[in-house]
């Protein structure tokens, strides 16, 4: 009889982008044939993964807080003979591993985003090695990036639950931008093997998922290939084509895009295809060129103006939303007065703003002319109450149309449905749970800043 492993109990914490969030999942499913079963409760975990973001310095100093409560709970354990392996992983794993090892010598492992794959052996490895002292971690560091594609290591996707799902198909960005730590945090840029791309979204549409949203840092500058035709590099625009064929897959999305790579492919592709969302995530972060130049973003304030004109040629219920980033060094009020240009121009559905955050190792971090903390207050919640006034216009705009909404779960109130608009808005609407992963068509009757109510259209019956 084959051995059945004992059931242990992992603790999962994912911090930042929807990235890790898919990593999450997939360090569970790698862990799950070892025994594990995930646990909400850290306290009663026999392994604690903290999956971190290294994006701005508050994401980043959220880890040390909570590794010191878990410390707590690993001591407990201890008391009571129970061991517990604290793993860091994620991008402040990768950025400040030795460091986080130095600061908290409980930790047993780090890992980076491209070798968490490794986490089998690893903890085959902690078992192997003799009982620790008290409270102390094993300090293994496995931050490299490795030759080897972490997807061809990656068991298949097993726990799905829902209507939507993320499917990861590029990781890593070669941009560059002088405020940003993801090229030195997620390495090189990867476009993952159409074909594998195919099955794993097959396999999410089989187990009832018919929303994916393609998941990439620069997703589309996206150029995997087939193996029928290696020397072909495949657009994004291509491969959603390609994914639009599952029958019961109803919804594409993808985030995030780079305004340099926006290519003729993926303004058709929003053109042609009716599964494709009218809703795209195009960051810009300044409306000021001087400062885009700066930021090395590579195009001006025009350039993506013209971006904007063309796809709402080509799809004109498109709706865009966008990241800002306010206070980079050397950013005068005239500089932030062009952002709000631009933010004017566009007339965004939604948006998130950030104040500048200095990163070690950046570009922009060895700046001299940082603006002040109050200037970066002062600018974002100008900002920000621009960007809110456009998504509550936006989502009072809808009253009285009728758009299709996937049903998702059940809502707050007896008998109400939770469900997406095709720009991600949430509806709220009267509805019986068989039509849960049904897209339906609901007439909306209000709007607030964060969703929208509505009531499900009688379809009209067709006389014989
Ligand atoms: N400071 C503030 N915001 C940042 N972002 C990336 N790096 C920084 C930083 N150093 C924002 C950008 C990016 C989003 C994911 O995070 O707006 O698009
Ligand atoms: Fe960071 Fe720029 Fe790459 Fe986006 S494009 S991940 S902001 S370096």
């Amino acid at each position: 009889m084959p051995a059945i492993n004992k059931q242990k109990k992992l603790y999962i914490k994912t911090y930042g982008c929807q990235m890790n969030v898919y990593d999450s999942e997939r360090m569970a499913d790698l862990l799950k044939p070892l025994g594990f079963i995930i646990t909400e409760s850290p306290e009663e975990a026999d392994m604690v993964i903290l999956n971190t973001c290294h994006i701005r310095e508050k994401a980043s100093e959220k880890v040390y807080s909570e590794l010191g409560r878990i410390r707590e709970y690993k001591e407990e354990r201890k008391l009571k003979n129970q061991n517990m392996v604290i793993a860091v992983a994620g991008c402040t794993a990768q950025a400040e591993g030795e460091e986080i090892l130095k600061r908290a010598n409980y930790v047993d492992v780090i890992v980076g985003p491209q070798s968490y794959h490794r986490l089998p052996q690893i903890l085959a490895e902690i078992e192997r090695k003799t009982s620790q002292e008290k409270g102390a971690g094993r300090g293994i560091l496995e931050i490299d990036f490795p030759l080897e594609s972490k997807f061809d290591f990656l068991p298949e996707v097993t726990d799905i639950e829902g209507v939507t799902s993320f499917l990861s198909i590029q990781e890593g960005c070669d941009k560059f931008c002088h405020f940003c730590v993801v090229p030195y945090t997620r390495g090189a840029e990867y476009s993952r093997p159409v074909e594998d791309i195919f099955e794993e979204a097959c396999r999410l549409v089989g187990k009832g998922i018919r929303e994916i949203t393609l998941l990439g840092q620069n997703v589309n500058a996206y150029h995997g290939t087939f193996s029928n035709s290696p020397e072909e590099g495949w657009s994004l625009g291509k491969l959603i084509r390609y994914l639009s064929n599952i029958p019961e897959l109803q919804r594409i999305r993808y985030v995030t895009s780079h305004p340099v790579d926006v290519n003729q492919d993926q303004i058709n592709a929003h053109q042609d295809i009716e599964k494709l969302m009218p809703y795209l995530h195009l960051p810009i972060q300044s409306g000021s060129d001087r400062i885009l130049k700066l930021m090395n973003r590579k195009h001006t304030a025009a350039y993506y103006l013209e971006i904007i004109e063309k796809l709402r040629s080509a799809r004109p219920d498109i709706a865009f939303s966008s990241d800002f980033i306010v206070g980079y060094p050397g950013e005068t009020d005239k500089d932030f007065e062009d952002t709000l240009k631009l933010i004017e121009n566009v007339n965004f559905a939604s948006a998130f703003s950030f104040k500048y955050s200095p990163r070690p190792g950046t570009p922009a971090s060895m700046l001299d002319d940082q603006v002040s903390e109050e200037v970066k207050t002062e600018r974002l919640t100008r900002l920000q109450e621009l960007l809110f006034k456009q998504q509550l216009a936006f989502n009072q705009s809808l009253v009285g149309k009728r758009i299709s909404v996937l049903f998702e779960k059940t809502g707050r109130h007896p008998g109400q449905l939770m469900g997406r608009s095709p720009y991600l808005q949430s509806v709220y609407a009267e509805a019986s749970t068989r039509l849960i992963g049904q897209c339906v068509d609901i007439v909306i009757t209000k709007a607030s800043q964060n969703s929208l109510t509505g009531t499900i259209v009688i379809q009209e019956k067709i006389a014989v």
